[in-house]
């Protein structure tokens, strides 16, 4: 078995998709569900863009046909682009108002590239000289001398310099950058001129060109925080520990305000650019009429990322109403969003995520077995037959087998109910379990699910 727990979404590496949003067949750990990956392809080709904000999308699907495994592999496509994954029913928290963990979700999935000029020296390194006072305490000093193709400087070195040398094993020939702000060293490889000492240096030494021009050169960084990193920084109370601890507790709004205020003045002065990311919300049902609200609201602000939900629900209530409502999200809502579909998967798709399944958990499995468990995916649900995989792997490990076949697919779906076999088993042994409410007469699946009004 893999050295690092499986979990249910690792076989996805993107949507497979190229530049003409046609499916590769089999790459990324996707398959099938080809008009809702499209679908995807598309958003997130206008979401990389940068163009659009504030919209809102809706993956709409019985339950195991991919919504969140599509959610997933855009999220690996977005490269610096924010991408923040809440599940609706983490609002309901004691310690912070619906609207504010809302607010700090949204706020998380937008994104500020800020750039920044910084001095920085860089060149080759002629030599390193460190002088030590005669008793061995006190200060270090020294001197490091650098040099492009055109020039030739000394500098001198502190205790601190001398520190991060040391650290970054920095020797002659070595071709190095300065931060100037912050005396950060960074070793870019070793100069092409030392490259005859191969045999010193071993293989996988990395070889640069001498730089050329003054040593001393101004570089633009970019780096990317989010607007909700800025805000916990910024308030008082907080601190930026905050933001390893994950404490963050309301945030006052007098304090986004300001930060706003801030950003949008960066933006015009060109030093910043604001980069809307996703905000996925699964389970989105779990939501109620006042998060309903709020979104309804927030998506028209300014600064609003693009959200995306996820529901497998058909009609259903309104959470802390008695309307009934498609995917138990408001009408007026729902208006608002596009609306993916996610089809169920036919017997040849299925195949292929069991197969990749049993790659990504390691587990052989003969091609028999697996034309069983296929049929038993298309039986019950596509999730068992996944679940039957590594405990079939379990019980094929026991009687001493390398591949899991028919026999133990057999065994394990004989130990472990499917959620029919379940309900069947519950309607058959009822008197039997505590606080059965379900009448005799009406045994199907659906009386379960309705709330007692
Ligand atoms: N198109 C696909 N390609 C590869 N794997 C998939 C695909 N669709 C689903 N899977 C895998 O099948 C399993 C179930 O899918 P997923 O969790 O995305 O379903 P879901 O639509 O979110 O269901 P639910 O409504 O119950 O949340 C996951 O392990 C997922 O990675
Ligand atoms: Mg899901």
């Amino acid at each position: 078995m893999a050295a690092w727990p499986v979990g249910a979404h690792s076989h996805i590496r993107g949507l497979g998709l190229d530049d003409k949003l046609e499916a590769r067949p089999n790459s990324q750990g996707m398959v099938g569900q080809i008009r809702a990956r499209k679908a995807a392809g598309v958003i997130l080709k206008i979401i990389k863009q940068g163009k659009i904000s504030g919209r809102a999308i809706l993956m709409a699907g019985a339950p195991g046909t991919g919504k969140t495994a599509i959610a997933m592999a855009m999220s690996q496509e977005l490269g610096d682009v924010p991408f923040t994954a809440l599940a609706a029913s983490e609002v309901y928290s004691m310690e912070i108002s619906k609207t504010e963990s809302l607010t700090q979700a949204f706020r998380r999935s937008i994104g500020i590239r800020i750039k920044e000029e910084t001095e920085i020296i860089e060149g080759e390194v002629v030599e390193i000289q460190i002088d030590r006072s005669v008793t061995g305490v006190g200060p270090k000093t020294g001197k490091l001398t650098l040099k492009t193709t055109d020039m030739e400087t000394i500098y001198d070195l502190g205790q601190k310099m001398i520190g991060s040398l040391t650290k970054e094993k920095v020797m002659a020939g070595d071709v190095i950058q300065i931060d100037k702000a912050t005396g950060r060293i960074t070793r870019l490889g070793r100069s092409f001129t030392r490259a005859r000492d191969f045999d010193a240096t071993g293989p996988d030494v990395k070889f640069v060109q001498c730089p050329d021009g003054e040593l001393q050169t101004r570089k633009e960084v970019v780096h990317t925080v989010s607007l909700h990193e800025i805000d916990v920084i910024n308030s008082r109370q907080q601190g930026f520990l905050a933001l390893f601890s994950g404490d963050t507790g309301e945030i006052k709004s007098e304090v986004r305000d300001q930060i706003n205020q801030k950003i949008s003045g960066w933006c015009e002065e060109g030093k910043a650019e604001i980069v809307p990311g996703v905000l996925f919300i699964d389970e989105i049902h779990m939501l109620d009429m006042e998060c309903f609200s709020f979104l309804n609201r927030a998506l028209e602000g300014t600064m609003a990322p693009v959200v995306i939900m996820a529901s497998n629900r058909g009609m259903a209530r309104i959470r802390g109403t008695n309307y009934q409502s498609p995917h138990g999200v408001p009408i007026d809502f729902l208006d608002r969003l596009l609306i993916i579909s996610t089809q169920a998967y036919n017997e040849d798709d299925i195949k292929q995520i069991l197969k990749i399944r049993c790659d990504e958990e390691e587990v052989d499995m003969t091609e028999d077995a697996l034309a069983v468990l296929t049929k038993v995916a298309t039986t019950t649900s596509l999730r068992y037959a996944i679940h039957l995989i590594s405990t079939g792997y379990m019980v094929a490990q026991k009687r001493k087998a390398s591949k899991v076949d028919v026999v133990d697919i057999k065994r394990v779906s004989a130990l472990f109910l499917d959620e029919a076999r379940s309900v069947q088993y519950l309607t058959d042994y009822q008197d039997e379990f505590m606080f059965s409410e379900i009448a005799p007469s009406h045994g199907d699946r659906m009386a379960i699910d309705q709330p007692s009004a």
